[in-house]
């Protein structure tokens, strides 16, 4: 038990709110516990709050528990169905039976923890190992309500991407050819179907990838308006592989590290007028600016936005980008 303090006393259903807009105006005691009474919660605070929008509440004495320093600072990670994935800088300020405890505190459920250490390679997989728990192959996980079956380090997935992928499937429109050409285990594909009936071509190199893509096509077949055709080949092949050049209303193209060096590719494949959605790793945005400029003359970029932000100081930018009708 902490020592006396003032508590927010409010209704359970108001808790939430209050407790945000605690925290905004500064009166939050952060290293507290907030604590339920019956169907009430005691949320300690520095002061009497002259309002908290329009919650109702009282204010009351209370003697709320500390909060352990672990669990106000959990540690930066990915949630994988039952699998936490920690990034290996993590460990370079905490111990790791110190960032186990804090995960396992929040995630009591959890089958195993693993140290991302680097992505790597042609098939951007992670290098996983084991930090705690026993060995995970296979998760499944949900963006949405779709489901998506993910092998641990055999292929590419961020579920911080799930926002992206919803943003972008919603630009589409019914009716549309869309080719993805580095698609992973079908992130975007299966929103698109989901959302549009689209004829979408999803390739990914990488042969794993490929097979979840099918399986992640079959398990959401009832869900899909769209049709996902998969396709396994390296990018630059993809022109050969379609019945006509020109064809696509929308090209995706989310190969941050290296999306600048298909721009043959997408001339190919993305019909006049069509629009190329690029990701783009990048330190500075009006230098890539540039340099769509160069590689893709006379495209014209009709937006730019932070996706990820990757490390300090650079994040992975979407640009979306017209092909002009004539070149
Ligand atoms: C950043 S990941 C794509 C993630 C995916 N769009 C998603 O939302 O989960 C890049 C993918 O490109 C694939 N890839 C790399 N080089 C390729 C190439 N030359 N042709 C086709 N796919 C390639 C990798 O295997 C990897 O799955």
């Amino acid at each position: 038990m902490g020592g006396k303090v003032l508590c927010v006393e409010v209704e359970k259903t108001r808790a939430e709110k209050a407790i945000k807009a605690l925290r905004k105006t500064g009166l939050l005691l952060e290293d507290y516990l907030i604590e339920r009474a019956g169907d009430k919660v005691l949320i300690p605070v520095a002061e009497k709050p002259e309002s908290i929008d329009e919650t109702l509440f009282r204010v009351v004495e209370c003697a709320p528990g500390y909060k352990k320093k672990i669990a106000v600072n959990p540690p930066s990670y990915d949630l994988l169905g039952d699998v936490a994935i920690v990034r290996s800088k993590v460990l370079e300020h905490r111990a790791s039976e110190e960032v186990v405890d804090a995960l396992l505190k929040t995630h009591p459920r959890l089958k195993a923890i693993y140290v991302k250490e680097e992505t790597v390679e042609e098939y951007r997989v992670p290098v996983l190992k084991l930090l705690w728990g026993t060995p995970v192959e296979v998760v499944v996980v949900k963006e949405y309500g779709l489901s998506f079956k993910i092998r641990l380090g055999k292929v590419y997935y961020n579920p911080r991407l799930t926002e992206e992928h919803r943003r972008l499937a919603s630009l589409v429109r019914d009716g549309e050819i869309v080719v993805d050409l580095f698609s992973g285990i079908g992130g975007f594909p299966v929103h698109i179907a989901s959302l549009k009936t689209a004829l979408v071509l999803a390739n990914d190199l990488n042969p794993v990838a490929h097979e979840l893509l099918i399986e992640n096509i079959k398990s959401n077949m009832r869900r899909l308006k769209g049709v996902i055709i998969p396709l396994n080949n390296d990018a630059r092949d993809i022109p050969d592989h379609l019945p006509r050049k020109e064809v696509a209303h929308r090209v995706i193209a989310n190969l941050p590290k290296a999306s600048l060096g298909f721009a043959e590719v997408y001339d190919q494949v993305l019909a006049p007028e069509g629009i190329l959605h690029l990701y783009v790793l990048t330190r500075d945005v009006y230098t890539s600016i540039d340099e769509v400029g160069s590689v893709l003359p006379g495209w014209r970029i009709l937006s730019h936005r932070l996706v990820l932000e990757y490390s300090p100081g650079s994040g992975i930018y979407r640009f979306d980008i017209i092909k002009p009708e004539h070149v």
